[in-house]
């Protein structure tokens, strides 16, 4: 079989680089499996084919072209000839496909794809990204403040518009969906839509300060696009997607059709193969994704809450939304005209977070907060004040306890949950 392995190999600028971290099975070494793992993901097989060319082979291979025996990293360089441009669904059948299923290894993850301009330029990006949800909002010089209502579902139209319009009123800038709340029995899409905002705008109008509503439209893409354009028909600018559940081809679908609403990115189920640190995909790859896709706005982790993911981890992901990133192992990459992505801090959070939260992701965030401001033991309007006091205490580098000697809903909330 011809050899997949060129460690002279120096990836050329239009490349695309995958990493991968590599257990391989039983008595295997390492550089075997990489090139069985170069082959399978380019265009070999098992076994030697009579119908590949010289000349296919040289110019499509894929090429490893670092092996850390150490580390149990490979790197493989492909052409990107390989790929379609603008199509993730076929990047991921390609590199991150039958690969891992294959026997030849005993786990294997995906670490990190670096990016050739070329490839990226044929993407979209989002659509407002941080500067063009900021603008929308008008908040320019501090973290934005969501909730999401909580219980996930459970509530009617017009409970949860009064709910929104509570914590909107009481220094609440966004407030959306659960992920598991699309339209149900008791509690339909398009009439949540209708009171939702007509609500909002109430409390636009009596703070004086644009608001967000998110609304889950995660569903087959058919009724997707029409609950996509029905937020948009009513005045809505906001919709949210879980994009593992609906996939990436449901994302790309959606905002290829240029709406002009804030796509909001949910990412429950991501840890089904993200979570596992010898196996599967890292959430560093699917922010990649999602940058790609064009979502504006991105769960990635809290460090300090409910949801796994370390400081390093998370820092990482909201690092690369943000700017041009280099990727793990510092290759090359430009991120060109795509524009950077908000990052969303949600799981767990709650008051006396908040200075951490804000200390190790910094203020270019939106911090949500579910539990956190419906369980304050005074109720939600209480608890979003005390989530808007936490923020102007950290922003007036205040500390929240002697912020709090004047302000009791950030009090309650520091006993109640400091416990
Ligand atoms: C598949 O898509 O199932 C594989 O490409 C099978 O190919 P193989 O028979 O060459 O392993
Ligand atoms: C989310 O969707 O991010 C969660 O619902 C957060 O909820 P919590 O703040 O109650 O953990
Ligand atoms: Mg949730």
């Amino acid at each position: 079989m011809p050899s997949y392995l060129k460690l002279s190999y120096k990836p050329q600028k239009n490349d695309i680089v995958a990493i991968y971290k590599v257990e391989p099975s039983r008595e295997l070494g390492l550089k075997e499996v990489a090139q069985k793992i170069a082959a399978e993901s380019s265009i070999g097989t098992w076994t030697k084919l009579t119908t590949l060319r010289e000349d296919i082979f040289n110019k499509l291979s894929a090429k490893v072209f670092y092996v850390s025996e150490k580390r149990k990293i490979i790197k493989i360089s492909y052409p990107i000839e390989l790929f379609e441009p603008g199509n993730i669904p076929q990047l991921l059948s390609s590199i991150a496909g039958n690969v891992f299923s294959m026997k030849a290894v005993k786990n294997l993850r995906l670490e990190d794809i670096q990016f050739s301009e070329k490839y990226i330029a044929d993407f979209p990006g989002p659509n407002f990204g941080i500067e063009g949800v900021r603008k929308v909002l008008g908040i320019y010089n501090r973290p934005i403040i969501g909730s999401i209502i909580k219980p996930k579902v459970g509530l009617t139209p017009k409970e949860q518009a009064i709910l929104a319009y509570e914590v909107f009123k009481n220094g609440v800038d966004l407030v959306k969906d659960d992920e598991n709340l699309t339209s149900l029995s008791f509690d339909k899409f398009e009439s949540r839509v209708k009171n939702v905002l007509r609500l909002k705008k109430r409390a636009e109008k009596e703070t004086g300060s644009p608001k967000l509503y998110a609304f889950n439209i995660t569903s087959p893409v058919d009724v997707m696009l029409q609950r996509a354009k029905f937020v948009r028909k009513n005045g809505g600018r906001c919709v949210m997607i879980d994009i593992i559940s609906c996939g990436w081809s449901a994302v790309q679908y959606l905002r290829n059709q240029n709406l002009g609403l804030i796509l909001h990115g949910h990412r429950a189920g991501h840890s089904a193969f993200t979570r596992d640190k010898r196996h599967g995909i890292s959430m560093l790859v699917v922010a990649k994704l999602a940058r790609l896709a064009g979502i504006d706005q991105l769960h990635t982790g809290t460090v300090v809450g409910k949801m796994e993911g370390g400081e390093n981890e998370v820092l990482k992901i909201d690092e690369l939304l943000k700017e041009d990133w280099e990727g793990i192992d510092k290759l090359r990459e430009n991120w060109g005209k795509l524009k950077a992505v908000m990052p969303i801090a949600s799981g767990g959070l709650h008051p006396a977070l908040v200075p951490q939260l804000l200390k190790i992701l910094g203020k270019d965030l939106i911090i949500n907060f579910g539990g956190g401001i419906h369980g304050h033991p005074q109720g939600s309007q209480a608890g979003a004040r005390a989530v808007q006091q936490a923020v102007e205490a950290v922003i007036k580098k205040i500390p929240l306890n002697n912020f709090a000697r004047e302000h009791k809903e950030l009090r309650e909330a520091l006993d109640y949950w400091r416990k």
